[in-house]
């Protein structure tokens, strides 16, 4: 798709005001599923551990272009709990590459006051990956300006599997009362302090979940964009917010115009 400059203001906001003329914002929380490492290496012919280099540096294009396209909430997924079963290089290299990104993107989330979190299961994380991630947590805590969450060692079933053990928990101390609601619930996860998910985009053409934000991407819209993303970057982000902008979100709800219309 071609792109113009003007088709989103700096702030992300729609200029011509959306499908049925009311202005509407662009995307506060994008979630990225990075997929096609390993395909952008075998067309290569590189080792995958190239695919996964050349990911990062298309993750620090992408976070660097988000908050000028108007998003303030960034999710993506850098390591499922699935991810365990690759070859142990393998693991091995996606395990340095989160320290790698977080050592040297770090100085630059902090002076333009981006708050850093890495959300999924830190117990089978090694002591060396959960300093970088302790330390850059602390270092970035006060920031609101933008927020990045890295999902590594995450997946959506546990994570609700591990909400719904804390909310056990704190219902047997009697801190929460066992009335079942989802906003009670959706406090338990790993994700409460975010807005809820405006958008899912997943890369290389796959068209899946797996198992990505389960609870929060009940409303998103998704997009599936046909690059690997070692290849992505702002104008791929941008073209998804254009298809975002695009679909017209009713949350189980009806059209104002097909309501009239049915009298
Ligand atoms: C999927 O590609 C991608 C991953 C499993 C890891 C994503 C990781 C990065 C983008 C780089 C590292 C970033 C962090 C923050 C750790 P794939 O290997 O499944 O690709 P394929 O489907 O083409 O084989």
């Amino acid at each position: 798709m071609a792109l113009t400059a003007s088709a989103l203001t700096p702030k992300g906001r729609s200029l011509n005001g959306g499908a049925h003329g009311a202005a509407f914002t662009a995307a506060r929380h994008v979630a990225i599923i990075m997929d096609g490492n390993g395909r952008w290496a075998k067309q290569r012919a590189l080792p995958r551990s190239f695919g996964h280099r050349a990911g990062v540096n298309a993750l620090k294009r992408t976070v660097e272009g988000a908050a000028d396209l108007g998003i303030q909430w960034m999710t993506v997924f850098g390591f499922s709990t699935e991810n365990w079963s690759r070859p142990a290089a393998e693991v091995a290299e996606l395990m340095n590459l989160l320290k790698t990104y977080v050592k040297s993107d770090l100085a630059r989330l902090e002076a333009e006051g981006a708050r850093l979190r890495v959300i999924g299961r830190r117990n089978d994380l090694a002591p060396d990956v959960l300093e970088v991630i302790e330390h850059a947590e602390a270092r970035t805590r006060h920031n609101t300006r933008f927020h990045l969450q890295v999902a590594f060692n995450y997946g959506g079933r546990a994570d609700i599997a591990a909400a719904a053990a804390r909310y056990a928990e704190a219902i047997a101390r009697g801190e929460v009362a066992a009335n079942g609601s989802e906003e009670a619930f959706g406090r338990f996860l790993s994700t409460a302090e975010g807005p809820p998910v405006d958008l899912v985009i997943r890369t290389s053409g796959e068209r899946r979940l797996s198992n990505f934000l389960l609870w929060e991407a009940a409303y998103s819209e998704l997009v599936f964009q046909d690059v690997l993303w070692p290849d992505y970057g702002p104008d791929h982000l941008k073209a998804a917010l254009l298809e975002f902008q695009r679909r017209e979100r009713r949350y189980g709800g009806a059209e104002v115009d097909d309501v009239l219309a049915a009298g």
